[in-house]
């Protein structure tokens, strides 16, 4: 140990320490294809401009590919004492072909560099991710779709309030994940830009063609400024905050699935594939699965706040303190990947128990409101009248502890006398879901004409 001050762990003082708060190649190795892809426009072009020659280029695009296939076969020593992905390959290229790597670096910086590698991976992640939501909206409509009939309560502040569909309830999150899909469209819109180019801050004296290098890596076009290109990560934070948008969408299903397969609940049970023991209550299946996903919202959200802390007292241009933004990225977005893979199995493979499902939406005369709205309907009451009425009603429903339905006409008469026994055709979870037939509404018609109706469309995107 060399200073007591800094602890045991250093074998080597200061320069050690440094090396380990300096050195990102442990985790932005993740970037070497973008690395790889950017370098390799970049000296097309710059063959193209005459900046080098085309010998040199076609030596360098030879020692690029070599270097990738060491990577992508696992022969590939990224040492620490190089820093971080850039260096690594650019010093195992200079190793493998000597001289002409050193002009790949002309007119770049390791600035320019690391912006277009991150973009180049946010935004191939993004549509990755984007094709699993869709995967999940998939298998939510068609669930949806079988059960578009399926009775269950509904809920506000979790109390029971009136009866709805399961396959109305699918498909909210069809549609909270329809909405996830259109920000990460918007978002892929935004940061399709090319930064290769702008070089440390403020652009480069060399000839270049930032629009070929951008069109080579698929991009829409170059940045404008040199200074934002280099010093931007709103790109980063707009793909996390997309992600815990996501996931806190997936973690309410969790949470509900948590709930659902509760014996109090009952409505569903998870396949075994997706439940796990207990190592000594041999009764329990447990919905560790939903648990985890529930709980992995924690880290996606926990990396979007650290890296907005991260840049906020950020001065222009470029600051080390940017190298921060990778492991927290790396980490959300491919844990939002399992979190979608893992909701998707569940999806697929649950079965309600529809039985259990339709008596409890029958229970806490949920079909309360069916019969206020009849009252107003048949028998013109003014809505706050029927409010009242319908208390009455349920009032002595409770008191003899029967459901609302099996009240007689007789006993319905003694709070109002205008009753007829039209009132019975409503009373009934199944009549009460048939007749919302608003748009949008639970009734079986309208959850079906949605399925049907994403389910087109996705299946459209899938050929
Ligand atoms: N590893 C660095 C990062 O991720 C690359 C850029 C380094 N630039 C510099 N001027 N030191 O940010």
């Amino acid at each position: 140990m060399s200073n007591a001050m800094w602890g045991g762990r250093f074998e080597s003082g200061p320069a050690a320490i440094m090396e380990e708060i300096n050195a990102s190649v442990e985790f932005d190795q993740t970037l070497w294809r973008q690395d790889i892809a950017g370098s390799r426009a970049h000296v097309k072009m710059l063959a193209q401009q005459g900046i080098v020659t085309e010998a040199d280029c076609a030596a360098i695009l030879k020692g690029l590919d070599a270097v990738a296939h060491e990577i992508e076969s696992g022969q590939f020593q990224f040492t620490r004492a190089l820093e971080d992905v850039h260096m690594n390959v650019e010093s195992r290229l200079s190793v493998l072909i000597g001289a002409p790597a050193g002009r790949l670096h002309t007119a770049r910086s390791r600035n320019d560099q690391v912006a277009t590698d991150m973009r180049l991976w946010v935004r191939d992640t993004l549509d990755e991710l984007d094709a699993q939501m869709r995967n999940l909206q998939l298998v939510l409509a068609e669930k949806a779709q079988e059960h578009a009939a399926s009775v269950m309560p509904g809920f506000t502040h979790l109390q029971s309030a009136q009866p709805v569909t399961f396959g109305h309830h699918l498909m909210a999150y069809v549609e909270m994940l329809g909405r996830d899909r259109s920000r990460v469209k918007d978002a892929r819109a935004r940061m399709n830009e090319c930064p290769l180019g702008a070089a440390a801050l403020a652009g480069t004296s060399f000839p270049i063609d930032r629009f070929a290098t951008a069109k080579a890596l698929s991009f829409d076009h170059p940045t404008a400024n040199s200074l934002d290109s280099v010093s931007d990560r709103d790109f980063v934070l707009e793909a996390l905050s997309i992600a815990s948008i996501c996931a806190m969408h997936l973690s309410r299903l969790a949470e509900e699935i948590v709930l659902w397969t509760t014996p109090q609940f009952g409505f569903i049970r998870l396949s075994d594939a997706f439940s796990s023991g207990s190592s000594i209550m041999p009764q329990k299946r447990n919905p560790d699965a939903a648990e985890l996903v529930r709980a992995k919202s924690g880290r996606v959200i926990g990396a979007l706040t650290a890296l907005l802390v991260v840049m906020k007292g950020l001065p222009m241009a470029y600051a080390k303190d940017m190298q921060e933004d990778k492991e927290g990225t790396f980490d959300a977005l491919s844990t939002l990947s399992l979190m979608l893979a893992a909701m998707t199995g569940m999806i697929a493979d649950m079965t309600p128990d529809t039985k259990a499902m339709k008596k409890a939406a029958g229970a806490g005369y949920a079909t309360a409101t069916d019969l206020a709205d009849w009252l107003v309907r048949s028998l013109n009451m003014p809505f706050r009248e029927a409010h009242h009425v319908t208390a009455r009603l349920v009032g002595l429903a409770s008191a003899r502890m029967i459901g609302l339905e099996k009240l007689s006409l007789s006993d319905m008469r003694s709070v109002e006398p205008r009753i007829h026994d039209g009132v019975f055709a409503v009373l009934g979870v199944d009549k009460s879901v048939k007749s919302r037939t608003s748009y949008g509404g639970t009734a079986p018609q309208q959850v079906r004409s949605q399925a049907r109706r994403w389910l087109t469309k996705l299946r459209k995107e899938m050929r």
